[in-house]
């Protein structure tokens, strides 16, 4: 018999933890998040002789950057075509310029620091899947030979499935993220800096730092934390949460290439030892997926020997309204606090690009890309997504209205079931377990008060507004929301 674990394929490799931040310290530089963005930034500013402290929640790596598929590339399915149509041609180029340098930057630091991650080189490729896709491929063709990228249109992506067109970029990158993470957080640590685990901020006022054991006085601060969790600056309000799912098979011959087509649903390909890694099956954070890891699941049994599923794991990312990452001073004109987010599923990349940038900003120098990716940027053309974005979180807002209750009681709720009920309070989501037990919580988003939604694939209430994840018990999994859902009595 086997099992499948629910888990990235990734997340076995974490180390025992660090000692939590206790007592008062002072630092050049605190960084909040100990995912790519915040690791790659500490390091860059430990290498220029600053003294860094990253305060991390839980586990570094255990935000999204262990969570994906760790293609690390220049290529990223359309996104050259996306950015030419909506930035215009000098803006993919500077994605571009920056993307390349981030794969080197990666590649640089993993000799550097003597990290042992896996690394290999490989292909990146965006394929079409179907004829359809064709039109897409081309177009990304061209756009990926203008920004200077050098591709090739080749059908020759060594896939065991026709593929009817696509663009190829070698000599990219695939690594264990997690292995690569903590080679990064053990270069940190020593001469003055350090990661700390387990150590959530609660709160940022001025220059002063605070988590439940200790506090720390810092004289600039970058918030790391994926989504940027402090209440100010409006990003829940330009960026939308895209989840995605991912399994691992065992299979006789996994694909050397890092793939992913450019259709919806899209299927990305990548591997991992003797592992097959397919992920795909997106949609906004709040939505419902439809059965999305057996899709995966019938995908690569469609097109490989499979022996054995041994990983299911999903993730989200943010999007920017104007799908450039954000990156710069958290609020207009700061010039201590500072943040970056936004990556489209390819953090991994920009998250690098994002440190060097972060890493510029902290320390005073110029940097040519500080404009392009500032978070206070204004992108007319993208302005009525906006609107639109805005529009459908504000009848979201009235949800109570139009949301129907499925039942008055839960006394014929099946097990690993759920259900909404309308009681005095108002809606109340009940879950009934493998057990039988019943798990009750209110509805209402303790972001901004949104109704969440049951995601059956994970078990989880989630948020169509701004993508904050609860579980059945109503603890926080993914913000903005910091606070849990309030318990309910199940009835
Ligand atoms: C399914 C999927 C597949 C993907 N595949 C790829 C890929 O192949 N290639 C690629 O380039 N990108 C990929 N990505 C995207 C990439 O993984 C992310 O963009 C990137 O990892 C984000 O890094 P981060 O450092 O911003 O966030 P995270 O890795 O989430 O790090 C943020 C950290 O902040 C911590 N934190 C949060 N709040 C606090 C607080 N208050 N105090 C202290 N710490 C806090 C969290 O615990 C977390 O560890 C994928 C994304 C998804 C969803
Ligand atoms: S209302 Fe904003 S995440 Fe729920």
């Amino acid at each position: 018999m086997t099992t499948t674990a629910d888990q990235s394929l990734w997340l076995a490799a974490l180390d025992a933890p660090r000692p939590p931040l206790t007592g008062e310290h002072t630092y050049d530089v605190a960084v909040v998040g100990g995912g790519i963005t915040g690791l790659t930034t500490a390091l860059l500013l430990k290498r220029r002789g600053l003294n860094v402290v990253v305060l991390e929640a839980g586990h570094v790596a255990s935000g999204v950057s262990g969570n994906n598929t760790a293609k690390v590339t220049a290529l990223q399915s359309t996104v050259y075509s996306m950015i030419r149509r909506t930035h215009g041609l000098a803006a993919a180029i500077d994605y571009a310029t920056a993307s390349l340098a981030a794969v080197a930057q990666v590649a640089d630091l993993v000799k550097l620091e003597e990290i042992s991650c896996d690394l290999r080189r490989a292909p990146a490729v965006t394929y079409a899947y179907t004829e359809s896709e064709v039109r897409a491929v081309d177009h990304e063709l061209i756009a990926a030979r203008q920004v200077g990228l050098p591709v090739r249109g080749t059908v020759d992506v060594g896939l065991p499935f026709e593929v009817h067109a696509a663009v190829r970029l070698d000599d990219q990158i695939a690594l264990h993220p997690v292995k690569y993470l903590q080679g990064l957080a053990q270069a940190i640590d020593g001469g003055g800096s350090r990661v700390c685990e387990n150590s959530r901020v609660i709160d940022v006022t001025g220059h002063r730092l605070s988590t439940a054991d200790g506090r720390v006085d810092a004289e600039k601060i970058v918030i790391a934390t994926h989504y940027p969790t402090l209440d100010r600056g409006l990003y829940f309000a330009r960026m939308e949460l895209t989840r995605a799912y991912c399994i691992a098979a065992r299979v006789a011959t996994p694909p050397q290439s890092l793939a992913i087509s450019t259709g919806s649903p899209s299927w990305s390909v990548a591997a991992h030892g003797d592992k097959l890694i397919v992920a795909g099956q997106s949609h906004p954070t709040g939505r419902p997926a439809v059965e999305p890891f057996r899709r995966l699941e019938d995908f690569a049994r469609k097109h490989w020997q499979v022996e054995e599923i041994t990983h299911r794991w999903s993730a989200q990312d943010p999007t920017s309204y104007d799908h450039l990452p954000m990156i710069g001073s958290y609020t207009p004109g700061s010039t201590t606090l500072f943040t970056a987010t936004g990556y489209m599923k390819w953090g991994l990349t920009s998250g690098t690009f994002a440190a060097s940038l972060l890493a510029d900003l902290v320390t005073g120098k110029p940097n040519d890309l500080a404009e392009r990716f500032s978070p206070h940027r204004l992108s007319v053309k993208s302005l009525p997504e906006l609107v639109k974005k805005n529009a459908e979180v504000a009848v979201e807002f009235v949800g109570d209205r139009v949301l129907p209750a499925d039942a008055t009681s839960s006394e014929n709720l099946p097990r690993d079931h759920a259900h909404v009920i309308r009681d005095g309070l108002g809606k109340t989501g009940v879950y009934r377990d493998d057990d039988g037990q019943l798990h009750a919580v209110s509805l209402r988003c303790t972001h901004l008060g949104c109704l969440v939604r049951f995601n059956a694939a994970e078990r989880s209430w989630d948020c169509p507004c701004h993508g904050s994840r609860f579980d059945v018990d109503g603890a926080v999994l993914e913000g903005p929301a910091t606070k849990p859902l309030p318990k309910r009595k199940p009835r």
